[in-house]
């Protein structure tokens, strides 16, 4: 677990909020909110479409970090809401989304995303790191949208995240916000996907339409240094 002078860093309120780790007590709020804001909204999901098994799928995949104790919620000060979250893991040589029992396509086809463009990233060997920190979930309710938050999880998480000595920061951007907010904080760009190009599990179907798609739906793969 990380140490209560790295949580130092990165607890303490900020305007309206308040940032703080998560606790075993927020984990069902933090799987709800994830489900009904990130599920809904994030650009690829939206693409694919909410449904139970999918929202409950992401929700599956938060709860395997969680006790990592590496994640944080903003909350709102005057009315305890969650306004926002960021769910990072430790990603170490042998982390893998393979043995987690999935239900929805969804969620398999978004983990395929997830899957090829960091193997097409290959920190691995152009840059000889095998861990790092990985921001798997940044999301903010749409009553607190474009106030900051995001851009301030990420201030926070990385002075945080350097105080526990990882020395790099990897994240998979799909968010024009969260583009912004990441090569703002000096994030490198290692590897991109643009959605027309992204096949399904024969390799040989677009899993997206053309026509719901616009110059805004790609995903890089991005890299800081700490
Ligand atoms: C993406 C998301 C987390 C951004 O959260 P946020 O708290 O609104 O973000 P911020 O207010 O910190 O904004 C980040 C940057 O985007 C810009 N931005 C935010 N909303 C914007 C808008 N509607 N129009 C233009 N710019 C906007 C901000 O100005 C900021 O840039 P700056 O640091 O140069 O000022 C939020 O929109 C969300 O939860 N979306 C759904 C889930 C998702 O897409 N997650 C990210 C996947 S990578």
């Amino acid at each position: 677990m990380p140490s209560e002078e790295s949580y130092k860093v990165i607890e303490g309120d900020w305007k309206d909020f308040r940032f703080r780790r998560v606790l075993p007590a927020d984990y069902e709020a933090v799987q709800e909110h994830v489900a009904q804001n990130f599920v809904r909204d994030e650009n690829t999901c939206k693409l694919l479409g909410w449904n139970e098994d999918f929202a409950a799928d992401v929700s599956l995949v938060v709860s395997l970090f969680l006790p990592e104790g590496l994640s944080f919620i903003a909350e709102h000060i005057p009315t305890g809401k969650i306004a926002g979250v960021r769910i990072t893991f430790h990603h170490k040589p042998d982390s893998s989304f393979d043995g987690v029992p999935l239900k929805s396509r969804n969620s398999k086809i978004l983990l395929k995303l997830v899957n090829e463009i960091e193997e097409m990233a290959d920190v691995v060997n152009k840059h000889g790191i095998d861990t790092w920190a990985e921001f798997f979930i940044a999301s903010t309710s749409p009553d607190f949208r474009n106030q900051g938050l995001a851009g301030e999880f990420y201030d926070r998480s990385i002075n945080f995240l350097t105080a526990e000595g990882f020395k790099h920061a990897l994240v998979v951007v799909t968010s024009p916000y969260t583009r912004k907010a990441t090569i703002k904080r000096g994030f490198e760009q290692q590897s991109r996907i643009d959605y027309e190009n992204f096949l399904d599990f024969d390799e040989k179907t677009p899993v997206f339409k053309k026509e719901d798609l616009t110059s805004e739906h790609y995903a890089m793969v991005m890299l800081k240094t700490l």
